[in-house]
């Protein structure tokens, strides 16, 4: 049985397909996912879904960084009392994004208000870093010691993989490892200690070889894994058992 530890399926390309979405991931051994809130409309959205799927589908409430302009303190707010009234699992995704042009000093106060209230609520966080490595570890290591943290859609390649594992941090894999081009994915899967790996989708988002440029779903998590596997030497069954226990103490799923 494998988690995807990170999907969105609010998203127009899978929230009208739900039913469908959810059959053929069970048909690939995709028991549980986690839809990812990344606003306060996202986040609404997500503890919907988990609503209409208990014990199946679980979310979070999240404040992207690339979405940081248009927050005002309403919308902050909104992701506050959703944050403590939906149970959620987690908050996030929350974090950097470099290579989006959001206004850096509000991201970095969006993402420091957010582990405030994820350490208030007894939250693990779940990080966005897309090209901004350095930030994402030295606001982690300042703000977030002692918490528990998984690093989506791991970017940051294997120079950072000591230190994000030394600061307890879960790696969550997403396609990209499965790519011609994903060599560099796929030298830091080497590296990350098996007790620390993750495996999602981002769907709709980053769809695994070899139906890149298609829609992502949950089911393709799968293809991510078979690759990790292989990279890591180990059969799919126990790359699925390991990787769904991580992802099970990490949320309290
Ligand atoms: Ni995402």
């Amino acid at each position: 049985m494998l988690i995807d530890a990170h999907c969105h399926l609010d998203d127009e390309r899978l929230i009208g397909d739900e039913e469908q979405v959810l059959q053929k991931a069970k048909e690939y051994g995709v028991e549980l996912m986690v839809t990812i809130g990344t606003d306060e409309k996202t986040s609404a959205a997500a503890a919907k879904i988990a609503y209409r799927h208990p014990g199946r589908v679980f979310h979070t409430i999240g404040a992207h960084p690339s979405d940081v302009d248009r927050f005002g303190e309403s919308e902050l707010a909104e992701i506050e009392r959703l944050a403590r009234e939906t149970h959620p699992k987690a908050i996030g995704e929350i974090g950097l994004d470099y290579y989006h042009a959001s206004d850096r000093q509000k991201q970095t106060a969006v993402f420091e208000r957010m582990i405030r209230l994820a350490r208030g609520l007894s939250l693990p966080i779940v990080i966005h870093d897309r090209d901004a490595h350095e930030d994402t570890y030295r606001i982690l290591s300042d703000k977030a010691m002692g918490m528990k943290i998984m690093m989506h859609c791991y970017s940051a390649g294997p120079a950072f993989v000591d230190r994000f594992t030394e600061l307890g941090c879960l790696f969550s894999i997403a396609g990209p490892v499965t790519f011609k081009n994903g060599q560099e994915h796929r030298d830091a899967v080497a590296k990350i200690p098996m007790n620390r790996l993750v495996v999602e989708t981002d769907s709709p988002y980053l769809t695994p070889h070899p139906y890149r440029g298609q829609r992502n779903e949950p089911a393709y998590v799968k293809l991510t894994a078979e690759k990790i596997a292989e990279v890591k030497g180990v059969n799919l069954e126990e790359l699925a058992q390991v990787t769904t226990q991580n992802a099970r103490n990490f949320f309290k799923i």
